[in-house]
């Protein structure tokens, strides 16, 4: 099972390192098949020590060059980052990443042989017009991504569910997974509203193999008692 915590933009240089030590001594009985991800702000990237791997949440697909406010591959080989988020609502939406620009970051990450974290998630509107609707969405989202690349890991992220305290019912996950099981064969991870009270039962739904989780994943405890709590 996979637990990847996006901090967005929560966290300090200072309090993500408490929070890594923090995480270290909670999770040092964890069980070695699960594996842990920290996304913190480009901010507070380091050289940490831990049973976990550090990722970041973004970057622009250059090794380095004239793209002012961004950071590109010289920036995080300095702290030897090799895991990557692609695609997340956030930036698709608020940021207007296209298709397109996604599917030109995934093609360079891959070339450089990152871990990629590939986001997809469908708005309200879509969910409430059904199963079709939202597998037609959700499959437009791989338009130019190579869904048989060995380091993908995919995350669903139904927009309507994230941040907003109300996570996806369990048959919802699991029909939507089961869909996504006939497109992809990398890991399939859960995201929107997980958190300690429902992390059992997510992680018990088939073709569950880990969560992303933003506000519960901000307190290293409560992550923490996350990653004991699912029981898998
Ligand atoms: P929440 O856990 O806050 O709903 O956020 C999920 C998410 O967007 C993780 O990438």
């Amino acid at each position: 099972m996979i637990f990847a915590a996006n901090f967005k933009t929560n966290h300090t240089r200072n309090s993500t390192k408490r929070y890594l030590d923090t995480l270290s001594e909670k999770i040092a009985a964890k069980k070695s098949e699960e594996k842990v991800y920290i996304f913190p702000p480009a901010t507070a990237l380091g050289h940490y020590q831990g049973d976990f791997t550090l990722g970041v949440q973004n970057a622009y697909p250059a090794q380095n060059g004239a793209f002012t406010g961004e950071i590109g591959l010289e920036q995080l080989e300095e702290f030897a980052i090799r895991t990557i988020l692609i695609g997340h609502s956030e930036r698709r939406e608020l940021l207007g990443e296209s298709q397109e620009k996604v599917a030109e970051k995934f093609a360079f990450f891959k070339a450089e042989g990152f871990e990629i974290i590939y986001c997809i998630g469908e708005p309200l509107e879509v969910r409430q017009a059904g199963d079709e609707a939202v597998s037609a969405y959700l499959l437009a989202q791989f338009e130019g991504i190579d869904t048989a690349y060995e380091k993908l890991i995919v995350a669903y992220e139904p927009i309507w569910a994230i941040g907003t305290g109300r996570s996806a019912t369990t048959e919802e996950i699991a029909s939507t997974h089961q869909t996504l099981r006939k497109t992809v064969s990398s890991p399939l991870l859960y995201g929107g509203s997980a958190n300690p009270d429902n992390i059992q039962e997510i992680a018990a739904i088939e073709n569950v193999d880990g969560v992303l989780v933003g506000s519960a994943s901000l307190d290293a405890e409560k992550f923490a008692s996350m990653i004991f709590g699912a029981k898998c």
